[in-house]
């Protein structure tokens, strides 16, 4: 692989402040971004009134655990434009994200957070290795979703040639990617195994290919999978973080440099760990749910919005700012099992490291008897496909997954081709399980 780590000089400053320099510039724009919500969206003034605290208490970072929380289901109940904090008028692009059950979540962006978005997203493919004059290749999905335009202004405003190729498409993308030659591609790692997968149906050598490095965020991936598609394409892969609330892509990035988890920009961005059942803040270091608040944005500014990502605060290594431990799971997606909790991306890891099985999975779960159940569906990899090889492999996944993650599940494993595959965000359990 080749080495892609950027040079100093080319870093903005404040990546590189001191602790305390970072620190003064957060609490100057924490006490600005307070005030902005409170002056100017009705529910945060409703909410901070009735918790007895005014955006005067601010006068240390600490402070701001005196405030109330903001959730996903503020964004619905205030649907569509109930949080933004300007003028529609001024407000220049809505994104929205499409959501399982009821409405869909309404984000939208002045001009200056426009640019801020297009100045972090062109941050974190610098930290990623790429640099003015590489092509990327971006099969982020366009539309409301966040992550093609997210990416697609960063990309420009790098400097960088951009593909705006979107989600889809598997075998345009592997003809794009021949002919074209980027540096870089970003989609999400479970399209990106889509893509591997055309490489090797079109009959390429994927090591062969352009690609220096992947850029990959909008799901949980494992450091299993890092090992599984850098060695597949001799190319680096790094972590892009980011949610439509807070901004979209590029909230933090990993350092190819280090690889050791996304580092928050935090000079727009206050991270804060708490206890998810207490909302109690906990320090730098322990394992608890991600909270943000915005430091900067003007069209929804948003004050300790509960992420429901799970992770842990980093001290800085690369780069002065914090890092996030790479995301193990969302509170969200957690599945209990018989008492044991259960992350896909535990079932991720040790269907990775089981010989014999291609590394696309899908979880269902459902009810045997009075109780959940849970079956993995994975499948043969094509020099594999045989009865004897697939109930060799079936045994030995079952056996690392109740080894490893402590729980029995059925393994089936079928077809190279038969787990249904990922445009873009993949969907990793199926919830057939009876209510009642
Ligand atoms: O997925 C933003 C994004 C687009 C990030 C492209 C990176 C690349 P949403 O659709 O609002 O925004 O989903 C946000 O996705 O709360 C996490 O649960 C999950 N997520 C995003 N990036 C990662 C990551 C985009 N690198 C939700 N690792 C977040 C793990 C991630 N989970």
């Amino acid at each position: 692989m080749k080495d892609l780590t950027p040079n100093k000089a080319d870093l903005d400053p404040i990546e590189i402040a001191s602790v305390d320099e970072i620190r003064a510039l957060q609490l100057d724009r924490l006490k600005w971004s307070v005030r902005h919500a409170y002056d100017n969206v009705p529910m945060y003034k409703a909410r901070f009134d009735e918790a007895g605290v005014s955006p005067d208490d601010l006068q240390t970072l600490a402070d701001l655990a005196k405030f109330p929380f903001t959730y996903k289901n503020d964004l619905r109940d205030n649907y569509p434009f109930g949080l933004f904090a300007v003028p529609r008028s001024q407000i220049i692009r809505l994104h929205a994200s499409s959501g399982t059950t009821g409405k869909p979540t309404v984000v939208g962006y002045t001009q200056n957070d426009i640019d801020n978005w297009a100045d972090l997203v062109a941050r974190s493919l610098r930290a990623s290795g790429l640099r003015r004059g590489d092509m990327v290749h971006n099969a982020y999905g366009y539309g409301l979703f966040t992550g093609g335009l997210g990416a697609h202004y960063g990309i420009e405003r790098l400097g960088c040639t951009v593909v705006p190729m979107s989600g889809g498409q598997t075998e345009k993308q592997v003809g794009l990617i021949t002919d074209f030659k980027p540096d870089g591609i970003m989609v999400t790692p479970s399209y990106m195994l889509n893509i591997l997968e055309g490489f090797h149906k079109a009959g390429l050598d994927p090591r062969q290919s352009s690609l220096n490095v992947g850029i990959f965020g909008a799901e949980p991936w494992t450091d299993a999978m890092r090992r599984e598609v850098e060695e597949a394409f001799d190319m680096h892969a790094v972590d892009i973080y980011g949610l439509s609330e807070i901004m979209g892509p590029g909230v933090a990035n990993e350092c190819v440099e280090t690889k050791d988890g996304p580092v928050i920009w935090e000079d727009h961005f206050l991270p804060e760990i708490i206890d998810p059942a207490t909302g109690e803040v906990l320090p730098d270091g322990e394992l608890g749910e991600l909270v943000f608040t915005t430091l900067t944005k003007e069209g929804l500014p948003m004050i300790r919005y509960r992420t429901r990502d799970l992770t842990r605060l980093l001290p800085g290594t690369a780069r002065t700012m914090r890092r996030m431990e790479k995301i193990t799971g969302r509170s969200d997606d957690m599945i209990i099992l018989r008492g044991v909790n259960v992350f896909p991306t535990q079932v991720e890891e040790q269907v990775m490291a089981t010989g014999g099985i291609a590394p696309h999975f899908q979880i269902e779960l459902y009810t045997s008897g009075r109780m959940d159940a849970m079956r993995v569906y994975v499948e043969a990899d094509p020099d594999a496909a045989d009865e004897l090889s697939k109930t060799a492999a079936a045994r030995m996944l079952t056996k690392r997954i109740k080894d490893m993650v402590g729980v029995s599940t059925e393994i089936v494993v079928g077809d190279p081709g038969e787990v249904e595959r990922s445009q873009g965000k993949a969907k990793r359990v199926v919830d057939n399980r009876e209510r009642g």
